[in-house]
């Protein structure tokens, strides 16, 4: 038998890693729609380039950086022009004090993640963190870390409680929060995470001062789109003694539409950068060294930095409140549907119940998976259901993601969509 045909084994790591759903889920529409199918794909928490480009000035900054042969291998801690950036861009719009002996450039956001659970957390370890969210289960699994789940819920706008965490903070090594939420698009309030912050403050005094510490991962990747008054509030500026133990995750892919580029930033007490550092270096998960060197030229141009924030945040929240008005409507007319009002980020969370109903074809639906299926097969939406993000089996809320939305398609969506609705029956 060719090896190829064979069963290989690999490690039991690997043997029980899950791939993202959400991925496996977009494939599956981009696989439809590359056979001519018609579908508006709010799947993945990307943007379509042709939609959300870069700003202009950073495309030049990239050529610029190319010509000049800025092509060998960036410094282990990053370009230090980025760090210096960076530095002062978290000063300037967070109010955050970080030297850039302070800041690890990476390879975007998700090695910030991978190499802070490297440096915290040992096998067998507990980590905290609400569900839905973001790829922490996956994290768990690869760190052999137990999960510490906690089921949010919709009248808290899916964020977690100071007391849903309180009872397990004495057995943790980590909390991974992230605010704005994906995939709700809901933020913490500044009361709510000041009481985090406390209780995790609280819980290190308890401990020797030889005892690891309980570490906060806060996942802000998502804080320079908010909408509508929201106000981001971070653990540090909340409680300074928080210093000691939050590592940020951020960086340029979602407020820039730079996806693709892989510029992501960290930053935290300086011990624990300089292991996550070390741990990158045997990786090589740094960004490229060109993408580095325009960032820190392009940060330094604060007035186009500002216009194109303000213009992508006031594009991605006239979709987000099309789609929100659209979903209100139908809750209107009676249709089991319920929506949360944007406050940030690229998404929308969506209640779609359609237990009980019964197909045209005279299917009746029992589960989310077919209520997916419904909306992508008749409606020709495609959206995921906080499922892939840990919640149960029968969750009827959804993820909507805007970067992939033209604002002018929105009307005959709805269209679309209160066709189908109106086909079922109980
Ligand atoms: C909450 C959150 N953190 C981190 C990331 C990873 O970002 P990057 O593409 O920069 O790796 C994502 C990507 O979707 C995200 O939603």
């Amino acid at each position: 038998m060719l090896t190829a045909e064979k069963e290989l084994r690999v490690s039991e790591k690997a043997e029980k890693l899950k791939g993202s759903e959400i991925i496996k889920l977009a494939r599956e529409v981009n696989d439809k729609i590359s056979k001519g199918e018609q579908i508006t794909n709010l799947t993945i928490g990307d943007f379509n380039p042709q939609i959300y480009a870069i700003p202009e000035k950073l495309k030049t900054c990239i050529a610029e950086a190319y010509q000049k042969d800025q092509t060998n291998y960036p410094p282990d801690d990053g370009v230090a022009a980025l760090r210096e950036q960076v530095s002062v861009y978290i000063k300037r719009y967070a109010g955050l004090n970080y030297q850039p002996n302070e800041v690890l450039i990476t390879g975007g956001a998700r090695p910030i993640i991978y190499s802070l659970y490297q440096t915290i957390v040992d096998p067998g370890d507990k980590v905290i963190f609400p569900i839905p969210s973001w790829n922490n289960n996956h994290y768990c699994h690869l760190h052999q870390a137990q999960a510490l789940t906690i089921e949010t819920k919709a009248e808290n706008n899916f964020m977690p409680l100071a007391s849903d965490i309180a009872p397990l903070v004495k057995e943790a090594a980590l909390v991974a929060l992230c605010s704005p939420l994906n995939p709700t698009g809901t933020m913490f309030g500044e009361k709510e995470l000041t009481k985090i912050c406390e209780l995790i403050i609280e819980e290190n005094k308890r401990r020797a001062p030889n005892q690891k510490p309980l570490y906060l991962l806060f996942d802000q990747i998502y804080w320079k789109l908010t909408y509508d008054g929201a106000i981001h509030q971070n653990p540090v500026s909340l409680r300074p003694e928080m210093r000691d133990y939050t590592i940020f995750v951020d960086g340029l892919s979602k407020a820039f539409a730079a996806t693709g580029l892989r510029v992501g930033w960290t930053y935290g007490p300086k011990r624990v950068i300089d292991k996550m550092k070390a741990v990158l270096g045997h990786i090589g998960a740094w960004a490229p060294k060109p993408e580095q060197v325009a960032v820190a030229d392009f940060l330094t141009h604060t007035p186009e930095v500002e216009s194109y924030l303000s213009t992508i945040k006031n594009r991605l929240y006239t979709s987000l409140l099309a789609l929100y008005n659209g979903f209100s409507a139908l809750k209107e007319k009676g249709y089991p549907i319920a929506v949360i009002k944007p406050q940030s980020g690229l998404y929308l969370s969506v209640y779609i119940n359609l237990k009980g109903y019964k197909l045209p074809d005279g299917e009746i639906i029992t589960n989310t998976e077919q209520t997916t299926f419904f909306l992508l097969n008749y409606a020709r939406l495609a959206i995921v259901p906080f499922k892939a993000f840990g919640t149960q089996n029968d969750d009827p809320w959804y993820r909507i993601s805007v970067g992939n939305c033209k604002v002018e398609e929105i009307p005959e969506l709805f269209i679309r969509l209160e066709k189908v609705l109106a086909q079922l029956s109980k």
